[in-house]
């Protein structure tokens, strides 16, 4: 049993947090947003996540799970504090490393023995160095022994629990083998593969590992396209490739690009880091521009499908979170999508299982539904954005009667496009070679 503090209490701090407790140790989960330590306290999540609730209310009744805003209480008797404050990006696409930076200074003030420091956030390569000279200098001549430790995370939002309790591999990386090994052994009961490296490398894993997923996403993408010119279908070329074991199934579903609060930013960083450093990163330039392509094809392609204008067309939006299965709307490929039909005149409406409550905080006029059949009421077109799966079996007969043109726009490739056809829509799928076979 050991004694953590984990610092930022969002999707990885949360999430690290309730399952060290689920492990056995000894938990302080701090945040500065006081509301939300409330809610956590109460037992109310702040996010959506599958199975974390529970795990929550189990690791509470069993005194091992605490919740505060206190620096001074959430440390008092931690041997490891864990980092897990976001990293937006700042303007020029940088992590912004204000949250980062708050938590060290905050650390050092208050802490009076010895400590592992663990960054969990997402941090550009040379953080953990900047960290640690922020304590040093922090503490002055009041010396205090510490030891710095990258733990990239790895989890997704939505399969966060399993993705933490279950995970590909732990990478540390410290200059100090002993820390490392220390942190390793928390996590020892997992029996997970540890590569522990020196502090730069293992934050460059983070980076290269999400940019690398990123890759594959866009290049399956930019098939897609071509599929759809050519009248090939993307979904069996991606499985035809995943066949090969170099290559792998994982990552090569086409779609509407990748959204999130990691890709994006992530992407963005690694690039910026490249630029500064004197590299050409053209491959992450194009990665992120297949991306925003991807997005507005959908949006010419609905355009085309409904006779060359949106303006004044309704055009219903399935799904608003980047993904099923979260509540999550950062960089979600819906949300740019309604940006982009409402700056072409069209009016919109959309519906989400869990993200309508974040969804109307950003876009307080958007029209949000209770169902899909009240967003496919009156439609034009119908825009599959989140492939949640209450949308997999809709009653599309129902829908076919009440739209006012039945345009399907499948942006997850989760629809039978044969059925669909036969009812009467106008299908379009993602590189399903529509071009070709659907005289779309
Ligand atoms: P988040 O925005 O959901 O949560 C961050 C939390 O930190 C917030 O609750 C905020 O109030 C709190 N915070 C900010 N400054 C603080 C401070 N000084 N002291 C205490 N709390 C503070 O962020 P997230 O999605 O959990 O991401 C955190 C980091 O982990 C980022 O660097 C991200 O890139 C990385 N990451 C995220 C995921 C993911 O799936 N979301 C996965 C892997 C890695
Ligand atoms: C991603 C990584 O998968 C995690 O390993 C990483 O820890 C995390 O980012 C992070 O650093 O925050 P996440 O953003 O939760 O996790 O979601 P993913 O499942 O990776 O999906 C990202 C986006 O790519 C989604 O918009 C998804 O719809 C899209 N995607 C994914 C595709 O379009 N095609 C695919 O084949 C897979």
């Amino acid at each position: 049993m050991s004694n953590i503090c984990v610092i930022g209490t969002g999707y990885v701090g949360l999430v690290t947090g309730v399952c060290f407790a689920d492990l056995g140790n000894s938990v302080h989960c701090l945040d500065i947003n006081e509301h939300r330590i409330k809610n956590l306290k109460n037992g109310v999540m702040p996010i959506y996540e599958p199975g974390l609730e529970e795990i929550v209310e189990r690791n509470v009744a069993a005194t091992r799970l605490f919740f505060t805003t206190d620096y001074t209480e959430a440390l008092a008797d931690a041997e490891f504090a864990f980092i897990a404050v976001g990293t937006p990006s700042g303007v020029d696409g940088e992590a912004d490393l204000t949250y980062v930076r708050d938590a060290a200074e905050k650390i050092a003030e208050v802490i009076d023995h010895a400590i592992v420091i663990v960054n969990k956030s997402t941090v550009p390569v040379g953080t953990g160095d900047w960290v640690s000279d922020i304590i040093r200098k922090k503490r002055g001549e009041n010396e205090l022994e510490y030891y710095v430790v990258s733990n990239p995370e790895f989890l997704r939002e939505g399969s966060a629990i399993h993705d933490f309790m279950q995970p590909d591999r732990v990478v540390l990386g410290s200059m100090h083998r002993q820390a490392a090994d220390a942190v390793a052994g928390l996590y020892q009961p997992l029996r997970a593969p540890t590569l522990i490296t020196d502090l730069r490398t293992a934050e460059m894993i983070k980076y290269a590992s999400n940019a690398f997923l990123a890759t594959r996403i866009s290049f399956i993408n930019e098939i897609a396209n071509v599929c759809d010119e050519l009248g090939a279908d993307v979904r069996e070329v991606a499985q035809g490739m995943g066949l090969d074991k170099r290559i792998g199934h994982a990552f090569l579903e086409a779609g509407l690009g990748w959204g999130g609060s990691c890709f994006p930013k992530d992407v963005k960083a690694l690039a910026h880091m490249a630029v500064l450093h004197g590299t050409h990163p053209q491959l992450l330039q194009a990665v992120m521009e297949i991306n925003r392509n991807q997005r507005r094809r959908v949006v010419m392609k609905l355009r085309n499908l409904v006779g060359g204008s949106l303006i004044d067309k309704t055009v219903g939006i399935l799904g608003l979170s980047f993904k099923p299965d979260t509540d999550d709307i950062r960089e979600s490929p819906a949300l740019e999508i309604i940006h982009l039909l409402r700056n072409e005149g069209a009016r919109v409406k959309a519906y989400d299982p869990q993200a309508m409550e974040n969804t109307a905080k950003i876009i307080p006029d958007l029209e949000l539904c209770k169902n899909p059949y009240e967003v496919a009421q009156d439609a034009d077109g119908l825009i599959l954005a989140t492939k949640w799966n209450e949308f997999k079996q809709l009653d599309f007969k129902r829908i076919y009667s009440i739209m006012h043109t039945p345009v399907l726009i499948d942006g997850r490739n989760e629809w039978d496009s044969q059925s669909l056809r036969e009812l009467g829509f106008t299908y379009f799928g993602i590189g399903q070679g529509n071009h070709v076979s659907a005289g779309a």
